[in-house]
């Protein structure tokens, strides 16, 4: 959704180094340097590339090229996760395909009694995740790895595992500029026909990791939700298996529950 008076007003703060309402009449060095980033964003450079942070929950998170921008709505499958978590003594939480740690980082500060591993593939969004856990909880394990094989110590023994992997079908390529030319290909495309080749994955590795009764919470696509419940099923190792829509009514994760093996 375009929202060019808030984009605005956020880069004139940023130059300004303070809310507007606090900030004296801009110098002229100010007013070129706001211009600069001004067309910056008119070129549709993602504001948070611009400003070099993004909010997720109650987190100021470091953003930048090479790495996924945290979206609102999984603020909501981070909720789920968090829901899940609290009430059990010491919980083990995954974060799978964690981008800039936000929904890891998310987990560990509001659950503080839980112990977090968040899994990333990328490179360039480790490096990002790795400054951003140092700046907000560094007691998150970070590991390089593949969503698909990651963690095998923790087999049977993980309460929650979370997730927002990619999962874009290769046929449906984002129209706004923001995500299709800054999000990288590896955040945004889940392979295979369907897209959901990295999120039944995730799946398969949610049901390794768990401990009986643990909880998966995954996000998807609103025309997902079936095939993704259906992916769950297959698995053999679920039960609960339930769609969670977000605030406007969309369905938009799965949720399902680990039974005994
Ligand atoms: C949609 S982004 C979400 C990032 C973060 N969870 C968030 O919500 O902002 C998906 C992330 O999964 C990572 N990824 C893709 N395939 C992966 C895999 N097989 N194993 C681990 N991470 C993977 C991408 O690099 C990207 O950071």
């Amino acid at each position: 959704m375009p929202s060019p008076d808030v984009d605005a007003r956020l880069l004139a703060e940023h130059v300004a180094g303070s809310p507007l309402i606090l900030a004296g009449p801009p110098t002229p060095a100010q007013l070129t340097g706001y211009a600069a980033l001004v067309d910056r964003r008119r070129r549709r450079e993602p504001l948070q590339h611009i400003t070099g942070e993004m909010y997720f929950r109650h987190l100021r998170l470091t953003a930048g090229p090479g790495a996924f921008v945290v979206r609102p709505e999984t603020e909501l499958v981070a909720e789920e996760a968090i829901a899940a978590a609290r009430g059990r003594p010491a919980p083990r939480v995954v974060d799978l395909c964690t981008g800039s740690g936000a929904i890891a980082l998310a987990v560990a500060t509001e659950v503080p009694a839980a112990e977090v591993w968040a899994v990333e593939l990328s490179p360039p969004a480790l490096e990002l995740a790795r400054r951003n856990v140092a700046d907000l909880d560094p007691r998150v394990t970070l590991v390089a790895g593949d969503a698909a094989s990651a963690l095998p110590e923790l087999d049977g023994t993980v309460d929650v595992v979370v997730s927002n992997p990619p999962y874009v079908p290769p046929d449906a390529v984002p129209q706004d500029p923001e995500v299709r030319d800054h999000d990288p290909d590896l955040a945004l495309y889940g392979g295979g026909a369907d897209g959901l080749d990295v999120p039944r994955a995730v799946l398969r590795t949610a049901a390794r990791l768990l401990r009986p009764g643990g909880v998966v919470v995954m996000e998807h696509a609103e025309v997902q939700a079936a095939a993704v419940r259906e992916a769950a099923a297959v698995i053999g190792a679920f039960t609960d298996v339930r769609t969670v829509p977000d605030l406007s009514g969309r369905d938009r994760m799965v949720v399902a529950r680990r039974v005994a093996p």
